[in-house]
């Protein structure tokens, strides 16, 4: 594969996701020798800019973190060009596009990715322009396209903008973008489930008192107002990344992980949980706006009522989730910014027994995806002297510590990765996002109609302090305020 060729043309090439995210993976997997050596990276928008000047403006996002060399780099950015078009659907762009394409493919195969770093209101006569002029010949190669988020406001949206990718793409060249899917600890999931003789046996609604997937930023929405006043954080980040999450915690085991099928034995099993889900109300909710989000000057509507927090409850009506309650937690401007998933176990027995009422806090396994990746299980030892009292401590597998540093490529690296290897098990499937839809869209369109008011919490805190009521009311959960990790 390495003797390919290959054209990757980034839609939106001006914009902020393609210049933190997609550039910079792209890097990555070039300068990692995970590109073919004949690639050639086209950027389109619509501002007027020289490759020159497309190159100066990526250059800051490409130097940090994974520390490539000077030359890396420039090497790089040479394969990098720049074109401007009136509009998205114009047809002379792409065709001369296609005509640089045609005479960079010296011989077969020959593949086409498409990047769509692009808003939604212009994917249809993008994707109509590629499909009129673009497309691989398939004896040739693959065509493939990436599509971000958002995938749609509510069920009927999301259908709207399905029917027309699909009028022109089939499902097998589509790949969904949920970079949650791509980040280690998403992906360990499968691993660890069901490679440990101990979680499976525990996994289930005899053990599990509760799970809670929380989503913490201590940033604000701070430039992207247009864009998150009008979709709000449920949209944003629970009907997406944390159902995705939750998809792949809950489910059964696929039929298979690994090869051809597993996007379709993966995805099917994940399709699973999200039907056994009940549409949500207003009951199920509490939704909180930082105090001041609304001075923001890129927000028009100064008495905006768009929550940036919610902690939510639902249920899995699945024998293995009967009545075990799911909390999903997110906001913004808050005291820290983590992601992590959480089962809490149910009291043991012996708490009430043998060691006669004395306090015996609850097993809990937390995976955190970040920042600073783990897994640990607060785990009771007897505290260490002369006492005999349990105490909590922790059996922990730190990623920093355990693995080399260089092994945590992040989501989007992967994730394209995945795409040039045609891999489609952790890009969304359309049902899996008809089914997300199913289940968020009453509660939106609730919110919407009733006009509810969010409570205002301060910024940096940990959100308003209703919410942790209403998680220890509605999950039984117990939060073990002494417990330090
Ligand atoms: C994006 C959301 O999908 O995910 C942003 O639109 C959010 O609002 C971001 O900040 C969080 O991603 P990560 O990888 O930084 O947790």
């Amino acid at each position: 594969w390495r003797e390919d060729y290959l054209t990757i043309l980034v839609l939106g090439a001006s914009g902020d996701l393609a210049q933190k995210k997609t550039y910079p993976s792209l890097i990555n997997l070039y300068a990692w020798k995970l590109l073919p050596k004949n690639v050639q990276i086209i950027g389109l928008a619509r501002s007027e800019m020289t490759n020159e000047e497309l190159r100066n403006r990526l250059k800051p996002h490409l130097v940090e973190k994974n520390g490539h060399s000077k030359e890396t780099i420039d090497d790089f950015l040479n394969l990098c060009t720049y074109q401007s078009a009136p509009s998205y659907g114009d047809k002379e762009t792409f065709k001369s596009i296609a005509k640089n394409m045609e005479e960079f493919e010296k011989r077969t195969p020959a593949n086409r990715l498409f990047y769509f770093a692009i808003p939604p209101s212009v994917f249809s006569e993008t994707a109509l322009a590629i499909k009129e002029t673009c497309m691989q010949d398939k004896e040739k190669g693959w065509s493939r396209l990436i599509v971000e988020k958002p995938f749609g406001k509510d069920l009927q949206t999301f259908e709207e903008l399905n029917q027309t990718l699909s009028e022109h793409f089939s499902e097998e060249n589509l790949y969904r973008i949920d970079h949650y899917l791509g980040k280690e600890l998403v992906q360990n999931l499968l691993i660890l489930r069901f490679s440990n003789v101990w979680f499976e046996r525990v996994w289930n609604t005899d053990s599990i008192q509760c799970v809670i997937l929380t989503f913490k930023e201590s940033i604000g929405i701070e430039g992207r107002g247009g864009y998150f006043d009008e979709y709000g954080i449920i949209r944003d980040i629970f009907q997406n990344h944390l159902l995705q999450v939750l998809a792949l915690l809950a489910m059964e085991p696929p039929t298979m992980a690994d090869g051809p099928d597993a996007g379709t034995f993966i995805r099917d099993a994940k399709v699973k949980v999200l039907r056994s889900i009940k549409p949500l109300t207003l009951d199920d909710v509490i939704l909180g706006q930082y105090d001041g989000y609304a001075e923001n000057s890129t927000i028009t509507n100064k008495d905006s009522k768009t929550a940036t927090f919610a902690a939510l409850r639902l249920f899995i009506n699945t024998p293995r989730w009967h009545n075990v309650p799911i909390i999903m937690k997110a906001g913004k401007a808050l005291n820290e910014g983590k992601a992590e998933m959480r089962i809490q176990f149910k009291d043991a027995p012996a708490g009430q027994f043998i060691f006669q009422g004395q306090a015996c806090p609850r097993n809990e396994l937390v995976m955190r995806m970040q920042p600073k990746e783990a897994i640990y299980m607060k785990t009771n030892v007897k505290s260490p002297g002369f006492t005999s009292t349990p105490i909590q401590s922790e059996l922990e597998v730190n990623y920093d510590s355990r693995f080399e540093a260089n092994c945590n490529p992040d989501a989007y690296t992967r994730l394209i990765l995945d795409v040039i290897r045609g891999r489609h098990s952790a890009f969304v499937r359309d049902d899996e996002l008809r089914y997300a839809w199913e289940i968020f869209t009453p509660l939106l369109h609730e919110i919407e109609r009733s006009g509810v008011t969010p409570i205002v919490y301060k910024q940096g805190s940990r959100g308003p302090p209703e919410a942790d009521d209403f998680i220890e009311k509605k999950a039984g959960y117990i939060r073990n305020k002494d417990y330090k990790f």
